[in-house]
Formats: structure tokens, sequence, C-alpha cells
């Protein structure tokens, strides 16, 4: 039996195309890092995944207690399960809380989307990421040059396996169904800001504001992550809400890619976006200094914008290049899924 983990908005699209292709019997840990029906329960209906065998229901803290809590409400229910191994996805706080734990006992360890850098140790994703990839034993990637930086850090080479883009497999089953969702008439660009290093900083998270006023008349529709909606009321931001920006709650995942895919630009700083954008053909700007997804920037459609008062000129120019169709990233095809199960169960062996 596997254990499979997720537990924040991000994981839910990971584990899907995971569960459909692996033929071992799977136990899914859900970790209740994300618990509101807008940032979990509502995906698991979309997706169609089956309801979490284990819910840990750890819910939000500070990142120090959260990874805590979610080892100690982990291990007596690994201990009961005695899985054979312990898959995570992506770099989550649930993704090394869970993955140390089994470690700790032992038990085979396989990370999926190991070797994503972005080179900057003050993103707590960053943290997560190494700390698991330099634990897990077997490491799948989604991109070769995630290859370059686990060799870098140490990793042996027959521990890798370039599988592909799990995230890409949801995308590209759901976006028919999409379709039926409703969009706003005329251009428009989505955005969506969570990351602590741009949300959780007033000045900065004030100056993104001005900036997408710049881009009227140009309308945008801004589905606000829970954090950065706290952090906007709390600092009283809401008088720098432009006129052209349209704050709605959490989307679910078919209203957010169908709103992705109509976009004339997508203006983010979430690692995932970047990469369906990508996918879609759609100009996506990344509002911060690095990616830990740079394939999105060279084969893709993405570009970065460290600086808040460059995002109208990046958007613009963004705009102008929009390819014809959509990039070719290679292994972001469907299937990954597929691949990724062949891996677990040729550990397992
Ligand atoms: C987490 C991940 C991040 C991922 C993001 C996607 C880490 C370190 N970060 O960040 O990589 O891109 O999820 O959303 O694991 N909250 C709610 N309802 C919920 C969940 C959270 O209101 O269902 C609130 C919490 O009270 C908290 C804030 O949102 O104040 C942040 O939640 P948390 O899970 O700590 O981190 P994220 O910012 O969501």
């Amino acid at each position: 039996m596997i254990d499979l983990i997720c537990g924040a908005r991000p994981n839910f699209m990971k584990v899907d195309p995971i569960i459909r292709n692996l033929s071992e019997k799977v136990r899914l840990v859900h970790t209740g890092q994300h618990y509101d029906y807008a940032m979990s329960g509502s995906f698991f209906n979309q997706l169609g995944l089956p309801k979490p065998d284990i819910n840990l229901g750890v819910g939000s803290s500070t990142i120090t207690v959260q990874t805590a809590d979610i080892m100690k409400a982990y291990e007596p229910v690994f201990i009961q399960g005695k899985p054979d191994a312990v898959v995570v996805v992506g770099d989550v706080n649930s993704t090394l809380a869970c993955v140390l734990t089994a470690v700790r006992h032992g038990t085979p360890t396989v990370h999926v989307e190991a070797g994503l850098r972005s080179f900057d140790r003050t993103m707590p994703e960053e943290i997560n990421r190494l700390l698991t990839d330099q634990i897990s034993d077997l490491l799948l990637i989604t991109s070769r040059e995630a290859r370059e930086n686990l060799l870098r850090e140490g990793r042996p080479d027959d521990s890798i396996v370039m599988v592909g883009n799990p995230m890409i497999d949801t995308l590209l089953r759901l976006l028919p169904e999409a379709t039926g969702s409703k969009v706003p008439g005329g251009r428009f660009g989505l955005v969506t800001l969570h990351r602590p290093g741009n949300v959780d900083n007033w000045k900065l998270l004030g100056d993104i504001l001005d900036s997408l006023g710049k881009l009227a008349p140009l309308s945008l529709v801004f589905p606000a992550h829970p954090r950065t909606l706290k952090n906007i009321q709390n600092w009283g931001l809401q008088s720098r809400v432009p006129r052209n920006l349209t704050m709605v709650k959490p989307m679910d995942y078919l209203a957010f890619i169908r709103h992705q895919q109509a976009a004339e630009v997508v203006i983010t700083d979430s690692g995932g976006v970047q990469e369906e954008a990508s996918v879609m053909g759609v100009p996506c700007v990344t509002v911060r200094p690095n990616t830990e997804r740079p394939i999105t920037c060279t084969l893709g459609t993405n570009v970065l914008c460290p600086d808040p008062r460059e995002i109208p000129g990046a958007v613009i120019k963004q705009i102008e290049k929009r390819p014809a169709v959509p990039p070719t990233i290679p292994m972001w095809d469907g299937g990954a899924g597929a691949r990724i199960a062949l891996e677990i169960e040729r550990i397992l062996e």
C-alpha cells in the first residue's frame, strides 16, 4: 500500500493523475493544510478525486508549527498503516513534513516535481524543495534543468527520472469540461498573488495594486487568496485597489482554468499558473525576481517582473509576443501520471 500525500490547493491537481494510473492500493492522506471548501473541497469534487482516506486536520499556523503539527499527526497514522512507500508532490509544508516522517521510519519515499530551484532561500517553498530532495529516494522531475540542480546537490543520477508534468495532465483532461464556465465578455487580464514575498509586505503589495491600476482600461479579475485578502484588509489597503481590478473569491478549478484560457494576459506569483499559462499559450507576467520554473520563460510564455512599476510595460510586451500556437514543452503532454505510476511500481518491486 502506498501513502499519497496532499495538503494544499496546488497538490490536488498533481495527485489526481497519479491515483488514476496507479494499480497499487493507495491511501490518500490529506493533511488539512488547506481546509476551506474554496481551497480544498471544490477541487476534490471537480477533479473527481476520491475522498481522502485520512484527513489529519492540521489547519493554519506559522510555517514551523504547521510543519511540526503535520509530522505529529501523520506519524501515528503512518505507523498504523505501514505503507510500502510514501509519495509526496510539490513544495508545500505538507510535502516536507510527511517525507521527513517516512524517512525516519526507513520507508521508501518518492518526490514528484523534484529538483525545481528558485535559488531564493527566503521562500519557504525553496527550503521545502531542498530538504525534500535531499532525503527522498526517488526523484521524479518535470523538466531537464531539475536533473542538473539535483546532480549539483549530490543526488545520484540513477535516483532521478524525467516523467513530465502531472499538473498538465489534469489541465488537459479538464479543459474541455471547463469551457462551460462563464468568463467576462471582452478583453480582460487575470491576476493571482499570494507569495509571502509579495503580499506579506504592505509597501510592495500597495505598489503592486497601484501598478495594476495603470493597466486601465484593461479590466482585471483577481481571485484573491485568503492570505492576500486578509493582508489587504488588515493594512487598510482597500482604497488602493484600483477601479479596473475586480476582487473575487478564490475560484474553483474549472472556472480558474477557463479564465486563464480566455485571458489576454495572466499576472501572477504562483508557480503552477506559470506552467498552465505556458501550455495554453497565454502571455504570463510573473511578479517575482526569480522562478523555480525557468522552462516557462525559455520555452513557454512567461517573463519575470521583479519591479512592480514595470508591470504595465511587461504586460504590453508579453501580449505583443503572444505565440500563434501554444508552445510545446517536452513531456508536458498528459502522460505524466502514467509514467509516474510506472516508476512508483518499479521501486516497490
Ligand atoms: C501554501 C503553500 C504555497 C502554495 C499555496 C497555494 C507552503 C509553505 N505554502 O501557501 O506553496 O502555493 O499554499 O495556495 O506550504 N487559509 C484559509 N483557508 C484555507 C487555507 C489557508 O483561510 O483553506 C489562510 C490561512 O489562515 C493562512 C493563509 O491562508 O493565514 C495561508 O495559508 P498557508 O497554508 O499557511 O499558506 P499559503 O499561503 O496558502
